[in-house]
C-alpha cells in the first residue's frame, strides 16, 4: 500500500491518529506499522464496534433453551451402548483416520505464570508440564492403536516461538517431527470503548490479542493444516484445550459416539452440580445444538429444573469435542461462519501526547471468536456426558485458589491414580503416586503392568524410564 492509500485508508476510517507518531519512526519500525495497519479490516472492525457481537441476545436464547441430544452416562435413551460405541472409535484410530488438535495459544496469566500455558508444572511428583502430559498421552494412545496420530498444535503470537522452542529442546515428548504440525492464530485489534479507535501500544505498534480459540478455524486453512488432514486422509478430528491434564486424549468412546450418531461436531459434557457453575452450557434452541457461557445464562434459566428436581439446562461443556474433517472444510469456507464476542477490558496505550496510560478500569473492547459458535451449523451435533472427577481438572486459576488451582488439580490426578492402582491390588498408603501416560493410559493397562500386592511406601513416578520400587522392564510395551 502506497502512503497516500494508507493515509487515505485511515482517514476515511477515523483512525489518522495511528499514523501520528510515524515521523519518529525508523525506516524498518515504519514498515512494520504500515504491515501491520495493512492487515487490519477497518470495516469490519468498524461494524463489530457498532453492532457489537451477535444479533441474538443471549437472553431470548437462553428462554427457549432445552437440554441438547446426549448419550448419558446412565446408558438412559442411549441409542448405542458404549462397547459399540468403543468398537467403532477403535477401528477409526486403528485405520489411521483421526487427528488431534490442541489449542495453546493461551498464556499463563491467570496463574502467575510469564510464558505459554502448556509449559506449566502440573505434575503432582515429576513436575512434568501440561504440554508433556498431554502430547505422551497422545503419542501413548498411537502406540495402543498401531498408528501415528499427527498433532495440529495451535499457538498463538505470544506462544509461538517459546512453544517451538520448548518442544524443540524437549524431543516433542516422543512425537515425530513430521506429526507435529505447530500453527499459529491470527490477532484482532481492540477499540476504545468510547470512540471505536484504535488503540497504539507503542509510537509504531498497535495493539492487537489473540483473535479466540475460534481463530482456530481461519488458521488451520490458512496454514495449510486442513490440506494436511485431507493429505492424510484423516476423517475425525480430536480438540482438546491445554488447560486439562485429565483428558482422555481421542477417548474412542467418544470418537465412535460422534461417528454412530453421524454428527459433524460433538461435545463432551459433565452434568453440572450446581445451576451457576462456570461452564459453558451445552443446549439445544429450536433443534440446533449451541454453548451460552454462564456469564450469558440468566440465573433463573439456569436454575429451572426438571420434575424429579434435576437441572434441566444440565450438561457443561469440558470443551473436548470430536470434528469431521468435511465440516471444518466446509465452515473454513465462509469466513463468516463465526461471529466475535465482545469483551471490555483494561488496555494500555498511547494518548495522543504520546504518553503511556494504563487505565484502572475497562477502556477498551476487544474481539474473539469461539470455536464452539460453530455447533449450531453442525449436523447432528451431540453431546456425551463423562464422569468429571475422572476426565476433567482444568488448571485456570492461580495457587491457593479454591478452585481450578494447580494444587486442587494435582489432588484430583493423585486421587483417580489411587484408584487405579487399589484396582490394580497395590499398596498406597499415604504417598502420593503418580502415573506417566507412559507407563498406562488407564486402570485396565496399570492393572496389566503392576503385581497385585505391590507396596508403594514413598511418592513414585510410574514412567517407562524408572520405573519404581521393582524395575519392569516391558512397561513400555503397548
Ligand atoms: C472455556 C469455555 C467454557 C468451558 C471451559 C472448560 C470458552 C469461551 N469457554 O472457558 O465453556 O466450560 O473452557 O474448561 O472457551 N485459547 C487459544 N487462543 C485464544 C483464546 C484461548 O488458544 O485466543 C485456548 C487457551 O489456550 C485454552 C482454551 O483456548 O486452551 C480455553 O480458553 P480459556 O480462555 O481458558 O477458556 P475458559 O474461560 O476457561
Amino acid at each position: 500500500m502506497s502512503h497516500v492509500a494508507l493515509a487515505e485508508t485511515l482517514r476515511r476510517h477515523g483512525q489518522d491518529h495511528l499514523w501520528q507518531f510515524a515521523d519518529q519512526l525508523s525506516v524498518a519500525d515504519r514498515a512494520a506499522l504500515e504491515r501491520q495497519i495493512a492487515g487490519i479490516d477497518f470495516a469490519q472492525v468498524a461494524e463489530l464496534f457498532r453492532h457489537g457481537v451477535t444479533n441474538e441476545s443471549h437472553a431470548e436464547l437462553a428462554a427457549r433453551a432445552a437440554a441438547p441430544p446426549a448419550f448419558r452416562l446412565s446408558g438412559q435413551g442411549n441409542p448405542f451402548t458404549v462397547a459399540e460405541a468403543r468398537r467403532a472409535g477403535e477401528t477409526a484410530l486403528a485405520a489411521g483416520q483421526v487427528g488431534a488438535v490442541l489449542v495453546a495459544g493461551g498464556q499463563g496469566t491467570r496463574l502467575g505464570f510469564d510464558h505459554p500455558k502448556g509449559m506449566y508444572p502440573i505434575g503432582p511428583v515429576s513436575n512434568a508440564t501440561l504440554f508433556q502430559i498431554l502430547i505422551e498421552k497422545l503419542v501413548a494412545t498411537g502406540l495402543r492403536y498401531g498408528v501415528r496420530i499427527p498433532l495440529y498444535l495451535m499457538t498463538s503470537p505470544a506462544t509461538h516461538e517459546e512453544t517451538l522452542a520448548y518442544l524443540d529442546a524437549n524431543q516433542r515428548f516422543g512425537l515425530a517431527a513430521e506429526d507435529l504440525i505447530v500453527f499459529c492464530q491470527g490477532t484482532m485489534p481492540a477499540v476504545d470503548a468510547q470512540s471505536g479507535r484504535l488503540l497504539l501500544e507503542a509510537p509504531g505498534r498497535l495493539f492487537a490479542s489473540p483473535d479466540g480459540h475460534g481463530g482456530m478455524l481461519a488458521a488451520l486453512d490458512k496454514s495449510q493444516a486442513l490440506a494436511d488432514m485431507r493429505r492424510r486422509q484423516l476423517r475425525q478430528l480430536f480438540y482438546f484445550q491445554i488447560d486439562n491434564p485429565l483428558v482422555e486424549v481421542c477417548d474412542p468412546v467418544f470418537v465412535g459416539y460422534h461417528m454412530l450418531a453421524g454428527s459433524e461436531l460433538s461435545t463432551q459434557v459433565v452434568a453440572k452440580q450446581q445451576a451457576t457453575e462456570r461452564v459453558g452450557n451445552v443446549v439445544s434452541v429450536d433443534g440446533q445444538v449451541r454453548i451460552i457461557e454462564y456469564s450469558d445464562l440468566p440465573a433463573d434459566i439456569a436454575a429451572q429444573q426438571n420434575a424429579d428436581g434435576s437441572l434441566k439446562l444440565w450438561a457443561g461443556n469440558i470443551a473436548v469435542h470430536v470434528f469431521d474433517v468435511a465440516f471444518l472444510e466446509r465452515v473454513a469456507a465462509d469466513d463468516h461462519s463465526l461471529p466475535f464476542h465482545v469483551a471490555r477490558k483494561a488496555v494500555p496505550y498511547l494518548n495522543e501526547r504520546g504518553e503511556l496510560i494504563t487505565p484502572s478500569e475497562p477502556n477498551a473492547i476487544k474481539f474473539e471468536r469461539f470455536i464452539f459458535d460453530l455447533l449450531p451449523l453442525a449436523k447432528q451435533a451431540i453431546v456425551m456426558e463423562i464422569d468429571g472427577r475422572r476426565v476433567f481438572a482444568p488448571v485456570k486459576n492461580a495457587p491457593g485458589s479454591k478452585t481450578d488451582s494447580p494444587e486442587t488439580v494435582r489432588r484430583q490426578m493423585l486421587d483417580l491414580y489411587r484408584e487405579w492402582l487399589a484396582a490394580a491390588g497395590a499398596n498406597v498408603g499415604a504417598a502420593a503416586v503418580e502415573i506417566s501416560p507412559r507407563f498406562a493410559l488407564d486402570a485396565t493397562e496399570l492393572a496389566s503392568k503392576i503385581a497385585p500386592g505391590t507396596t508403594f511406601a514413598t511418592d513414585t513416578y510410574l514412567t517407562c524410564d524408572h520405573y519404581s520400587p521393582t524395575e519392569s522392564p516391558s512397561c513400555c510395551t503397548r
